[in-house]
Formats: C-alpha cells, structure tokens, sequence
C-alpha cells in the first residue's frame, strides 16, 4: 500500500456493495418510459389473440357458432375446445396436479371462462368478433358458498373427476371435495383444548382477493417454422418451468422453446401459472406461421387470471389463566374455485399455512385444511405472500386478540409471554418448521418504545370515556402485529413444483478488463433485481456494482431456476450469487499469487485484491487479475474466469417483523384515517437498505388495500361483483397511509450473507395490523370478531350492531 491508495473502508463504499442504497439503475429506463414490457413487443404480421368468455357461472353449452365472426374482414380463425381436442390441448395441467380447460369443453364453470379464442389482423377486429360468436348455453345450478359445495345434493361441478376418489393430494370425499391435509398432533391438542383453563374459539375469514398488477398478464408467441423454434416473450414469474412444462404438454423439445421474461409490471403471484391466453396464442402461432399476441384487459385480469386467499379458518387457542398458551387448532375451509391451480409446493397443498403457530412458543398444534370447488375463478396465488403464509400470519395474530380478549389481557404482554425467546433458536415449531434465527423481545420492545404504546392506551381510555361521554363520535384503534414469514423455497428434498426442485442459480463472467456480466435463474418484477444481485456480487468480488451487468428472464441465456416469488430471490438466488462470486475469489486468489509470485495461502483479501499477508504493499486489483485471466498462461490453470452456482437451500429464512397502526374511526361514517404505521422488518442482512424501504411501503399499501377494501366478491348466480378498479379498490396517492419504518439485524445463520428474504413482509404483517386496529377500537364496545375488508359500509355496520347509533 502507498500514499496513493484509498483506505479500504473508501474502496468498499466505492464498491456500493452489501448495506448501500445505492440508486435503482432499473429507474432510468422505467421513467422514461423505455420499459419494454409485452405489449411493447411489435412484430411483422404479428396477428392478436383474444378470448369469447362465459357470461355464466355454470352453465353447459349446447353449442358454439363462430360463422358470423368467422366472416368479419380481417379475422383469421376462430379456436374452439374442438380445434384442441385433436392436439390433446384443451385441457392443461395445473401447478396443483390438477387439470384445467384451456377452452370450455362441454361445459363453463365460472364467470369469464375461456370459451373460444379469436384471432384477427389486429385487437379491435378481434374484439368485434368476439361479439359475433354465439354460444348456446343451458344454465346450471351454481355453488358459490364454500361450505355449501359439500352438501351431498350439491351440483357436480367437475364431471370430468366423475367416480375419482383420489386426488393429487390424497382421497377425495365428496364429489366437490379436493383434499384434506392434515398437520401436527389431532389427539394431543385436542387433550390440551379439552382441560385448558381458557379456550378462545373464533371463525377468521381472509376474503378473496386478487394481486392486480398495474400491467395485466400476456404473451406474444412466435413460431419459427424454419428453424422450428418456438419463442415466447411473456409475463413469466418463472420462465425456465414455463419452457419446461411447454414442452411437456406441447412435446416441442426443450431446447426448440425459448422463453423471454421481459420487463414485468408487477406480479405479485399472479404470473406464476400458466394461462389458457398462453396456450392458445402458441397454438395460433403454430397452425398460421405467424407471431400472434394476446394481453388480456383489466377485467379479464380481475375476473378469470389467479385470485388469491379465500380462506375460511375456524381456530380454538388455549391458556393457562395467566396467558401461556398451551395450544392451537386450526381447520381450514379453502375455496379453489373451478380447478385446483393453486402454486404450491407439490407437497404443500395448503402452501406454507402451517407456519400458522406464527411467533409463538405453542406446545402443541394441529391443522386441517379442506380444499374445494366452487363456481369461481381458479388461483389460490401467494399474493405477495409465500404460499398461504400470509392468511396463516392473519389467523394467529386474530387468534392472539380474541385470547387477550377473552383473558381481559393487554395484547402486547400477551404476546411478549409467548414468544418464542432468542435462546430457543434453531426453533421446532408444533407444526413441523425449524425456524433459524429470531430475536423476537428486542423487535417488540423496540416497537412499543418507537410508538409510545403506553401513551396511546392511555389516550384511548381517555378517548373511550369522551365517547361515552358524548364529546366525541370517533374512536381509537391500537393495531398491532408481530409476523414471523417463512421463505426461500426451499430445500429440493422438500419442495418442487410439478417435480422440478425449487433451487436456483447465478453465472458470472469477468471480462478482461474487470467488469462483469451475471445471469440468474429469477426474475425481476421491479423489486430492482439488477441493482441488488451487483450488490451482493460487488461485496463478494471486489468490482463495482456499477461494473456489473445483471440479465434475467432468457430463458436461452439464464442458467435454470425457478423463478421469482415467494420472497425467494434474496433466500435461494442471492445465496447462489454469493457462492458463483465465491468461486470466482477462490480463482482470482490462485492467479493473484501467481503473479505475486508468492503460495496461495499467503494472499489475503482485502475489499477488492489481494494483498500479500504481511506486506499490504504487495497486491493485484480485480481489474488486474481479470486481464490477467485471459491474457496470460497460468500453469494449472483455465484461462478466463467465470462461475456458475446452483444453489440448494439448506432451510428456509424466517424474516419477522413488529407492525402497530393507529387508526380513527368515525362511528357515524364508518370512514377511518390512519394516523400513524410504524413497521420494523428484520430480514437479516440487509442488501439495499432504500429498496427495503421501498418494499415495506408498496407491500403495506397493498395490505392496506386488502385489509380496508379490497375484495372480489360474488353474488348468489357466481357473477362478479368488483370486476373493474371502479369497484376493486387499488388505493392512489390520496388513500395511502404515511409510514415509518424500522429495522433490527438478526442474520440468517445458513445464508452466505446472512440475508433473508423481505418483499412479501409488508403483505403479511400489514394485513393483521389494520384490521387489528379496526377491531380494537371496538374492543371496548363489545367486538370480538369481524370480517375483511373493513370498508366503511361494514365498519358503519359493525357500529350498528354494536348500538353505537343509539
Ligand atoms: O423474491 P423477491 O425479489 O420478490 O423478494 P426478496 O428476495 O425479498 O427481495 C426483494 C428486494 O429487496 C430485492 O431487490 C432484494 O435484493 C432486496 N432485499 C434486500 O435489499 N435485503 C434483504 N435482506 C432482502 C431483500
């Protein structure tokens, strides 16, 4: 080392590595508006795709008749379940090991099915011969109560499971029946339940929703008839899985499949399965030669593409007079709606829902969840969530206010003596978890202090007597939450979907002159992947993030994985981009001195070198050890340097957070205003602190969504009620609440970096949060229990019963 050479604390933060908010470099192409999403795709002839769907919810056709459409100037064809039928593709697997109709045979199942695909010259003509198809069909009796599905007179929904009593996920009891998955020790908690001091016994209903994202799902399929290539650019969340199962159903050979991930506006869950918009717009391609594309509307997105939840959870937690909880049962109502396409693990058929102990120290637990068919949409997505955890963080965090209720107990202290303490870490949950690491005290007492919960219940009282009093007519709601996530799926010896394990992967090469591209197996939908994974590289090899190229979603040039969701980049491609940059130091460490002329293991690192131990003075840069690489012969070794690493998560991460929300509620409106949201995340090592932020606002203002507004909803004949933003409630500017976040570090221990995953977080702790907060402002009036979306109709209704009106 010299006068000349920057101490190393100045090279790292050059680096803008691990810990840095360094600027999204996503942003300057998305602000300008030089995003390339899927309808920005424009190719030759390309022709456009569009869908006749069903106005019924169940409804058997007695006959399609496409000659008027046929007819229109401009319109190529018009696909039936017929036209498939001879390729066997009108039907299509599903992510569940169920079966779905790619275009309705026989009969419709829910509202806004696809019933036949039209193809034109261009999106208009294909929308006016949409309305010139005419489609006979004779009304059926409809199931949309879930309960009501397994009546035994209940309609058959799904002829084509006729006489099957076994499913993708055991016996099948009812002919609307799809499985049962039980969990834990049924005896042993029921024993507990049955001599308990206190029982707390309350039915928590998480509506249906729908992830909505601001680009809707789409696709150009493009079929090279002289090469026999077949590319599709879509709104993929795993396109390495979306080539291999095209070539399953298609039998078109893996390598001919290219599949392009471009930019994505949003996912969210919602682009993880595959479509029937998919599937024919490849068909179209094929039989007429030319690329064909079909992007479906708003409505189409919120009607028929996966919704999310719809989870009915009937729960019985038990204490000691105290406040120890001693244990926990839970039985789960699931409505899948017409086919089972939920995405989850193969041997999940209820995702992770049995993180549902949540942050406590529960002895004992059990868990039942029956799916079922009903006349709605199929989807069972994690909406910003990793497979059901986020109706399972919603179920305790209700379960542990109606036990502080029945206790006559502060909810806070109630949870503060069930955590799980930061000695009991690696923890075995009741339900069959290892949670890695936690610390648990130090984040709720951190969050109390941040929000001066004493003050506020102080207030409160106060605000309950003024209200009594008749000097006030708004009440005072104290929200809290404390959410444990489980994600990074997942160790391969546990989790796959449709066989293919949930690994993923990185490969890096060094050019000469010391920069780098890398490529990974996921894929942003503008979480700012390409910022964060040079990051991650920047720490661990020494060169800029700004030198490093990050590239996803090219199916042709991406090594395998499995794609984004599930908070699983950071937990599974974040540890592979550490071990791929591992290997490239273990290299550069070889060639470094070799030129130093020294033994390997007489270079030490030292931010971005090595230097030789003793003599700091003595180093070779990255930059130098690049070029090096490939210009000079190094006995022993390859030229170049590069690296590829497929990781295998030995556990899952377990980021947790401490959430508390004050809201005002006007009882004679039912209107509300959030006074304040503070949200402390831990999700261990923390890569871009500005992202994080950035994260915890966009996932709590869709919580907030969801927990005030947001639903699709049916009414009695299966029809959608909430199928437009008119209705389904997206909050702006205006509605989206001020946050303050927070953070405690406690790493993961299996991680390289210590990293763990944090985008669905807010999502999952945000949801309990406002809805705790519209409960307990009614706590003192009599509220035990009430259900999602608190929209100020049923809030105005809750007052009501409660006698709030006088
Ligand atoms: O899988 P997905 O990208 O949706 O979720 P994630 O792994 O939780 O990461 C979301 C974003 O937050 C990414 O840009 C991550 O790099 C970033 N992040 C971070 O900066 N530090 C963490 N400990 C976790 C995520």
């Amino acid at each position: 080392m010299n006068e000349m050479t920057p101490p190393n604390t100045e090279r790292a933060a050059a680096l803008k590595g691990l810990g840095s908010s360094r600027k999204r470099v996503e942003d300057a192409r998305f602000t300008q508006g030089k995003g390339n999403y899927v309808d920005d795709i424009k190719m030759p002839g390309m022709l456009f795709g569009d869908f006749v769907r069903s106005p019924y919810a169940h409804a058997r056709i007695r006959s399609i008749n496409s000659d008027k459409a046929k007819a229109l100037p401009g319109v190529i064809a018009v696909l039936t379940a017929a036209d498939l039928a001879p390729l066997n593709l009108h039907w299509m697997p599903t992510l569940a090991g169920d079966v779905q109709m790619v275009l309705a045979d026989d009969k419709v199942l829910f509202q806004g099915q696809e019933v036949a695909f039209v193809v034109a010259e261009n999106r208009y003509i294909a929308a006016d011969a949409v309305e010139l198809v005419e489609v006979d069909y004779e009304e059926l009796p409809v199931v949309v109560d879930p309960f009501a599905a397994e009546a035994p007179d209940a309609p058959v929904l799904r002829e084509d499971l006729a006489g099957k009593t076994e499913g993708a996920h055991g016996p099948r009891r009812h002919h609307n029946h799809i499985f049962t998955w039980e969990q834990g020790d049924r005896d042993a908690t029921e024993k507990v339940l049955g001599s308990a001091d206190v029982v707390a016994e309350e039915m928590v209903y998480y509506h249906r929703t729908h992830p909505c994202p601001l680009e809707t799902c789409g696709c150009v399929a493009s079929m090279d008839k002289v090469n026999g290539k077949l590319t599709v650019w879509g709104t993929f969340q795993a396109p390495h899985a979306v080539r291999t199962v095209a070539s399953l159903i298609s039998g078109i050979a893996e390598h001919n499949i290219r599949i392009v991930s471009p930019d994505i506006g949003g996912g969210f869950g919602n682009k993880v399965g595959v479509y029937p918009g998919y599937i024919c717009a490849i068909v179209a391609s094929i039989v007429t030669g030319v690329p064909v594309k079909w992007v479906e509307d708003r409505m189409e997105n919120l009607m028929a593409t996966a919704f999310a939840r719809d989870y009915w959870m009937k729960g019985k937690i038990s204490a000691t007079k105290d406040g120890r909880i001693t244990g926990l049962w839970c039985h789960v109502t699931a409505d899948h709606g017409a086919f089972d396409a939920c995405a989850d693990p193969t041997k999940f058929p209820a995702g992770f829902f049995n993180i549902c102990t949540g942050s406590y120290d529960i002895p004992v637990a059990y868990l039942a969840v029956d799916g079922v068919y009903t006349n709605k949409a199929p989807g069972g997505v994690a909406y910003r969530c990793s497979f059901r955890v986020t109706e399972a963080a919603y179920f305790i965090e209700r379960m542990i206010e109606v036990l502080a209720i029945k206790l006559g107990m502060d909810a806070a202290e109630l949870r503060r003596k069930n955590f799980i303490r930061k000695d009991q870490f690696p923890y075995h949950s009741a339900l069959g978890w290892k949670y890695d690491s936690g610390d648990y005290h130090t984040a709720w007492d951190k969050a109390l202090k941040a929000v001066d919960y004493e003050g506020l219940r102080r207030e409160q009282a106060q605000r309950i007597e003024d209200f009594k009093a008749g000097k006030t007519r708004k009440l005072l709601g104290i929200g809290l939450t404390h959410f444990t996530e489980i994600v990074g799926a997942g160790p391969v010896k546990n989790c796959d979907i449709l066989g293919l394990g949930m690994f993923d992967s990185c490969e890096i090469r060094i050019h000469p002159t010391g920069s780098a591209i890398t490529r990974l197996g996921t894929i942003s939908q503008g979480q700012g992947h390409a910022t964060t994974f040079a990051q991650i590289l920047a720490s661990e090899i020494g060169i800029p993030a700004d030198d490093i190229t990050v590239e996803e979603g090219d199916t042709d040039t991406a090594p395998y994985g499995l794609g984004t969701y599930g908070s699983r980049s950071t937990p599974v491609a974040g540890a592979a981009t550490a071990m791929a940059g591992r290997k490239i130091r273990a290299k550069a460490q070889m060639i470094a001195a070799y030129l130093l002329e020294v033994h390997d293991d007489d270079v030490e690192w030292d931010v971005d070198r090595f230097a030789v131990k003793g003599a700091p003075e003595r180093f070779k840069t990255m930059k130098e050890i690049a070029f090096a690489a490939y210009n000079q012969a190094i006995p022993g070794l390859e030229p170049g340097l590069e690296a590829v690493s497929y990781y295998d998560p030995p556990n899952m991460t377990y980021p947790f957070g401490a959430y508390v929300c004050v809201m005002e509620i006007d009882v004679d409106t039912g209107e509300h205003e959030i006074r304040q949201f503070y949200a402390l995340d831990d999700c261990g090592t923390r890569i871009n602190p500005m992202i994080i932020e950035g994260q915890i606002h966009g996932g709590a203002t869709e919580g907030y969504a969801i927990a005030m507004g947001q639903e699709i909803a049916y009414d009695d004949m299966g029809n959608v009620k909430t199928g437009t933003l008119m209705d389904f409630f997206l909050p702006t500017a205006w509605e989206t609440p001020h946050y303050t976040t927070d953070f405690t570090v406690t790493p993961s221990p299996h991680h390289p970096i210590g990293a763990k995953g944090v985008g669905e977080s807010p999502n999952v702790g945000s949801v309990p949060a406002f809805s705790n907060a519209v409960h307990d402002a009614f706590r003192a009036f009599g509220l035990t229990q009430t259900h999602m979306p608190h929209d100020h109709w049923r809030i105005w209704k809750t007052a009501h019963e409660l006698g709030l009106h006088g």
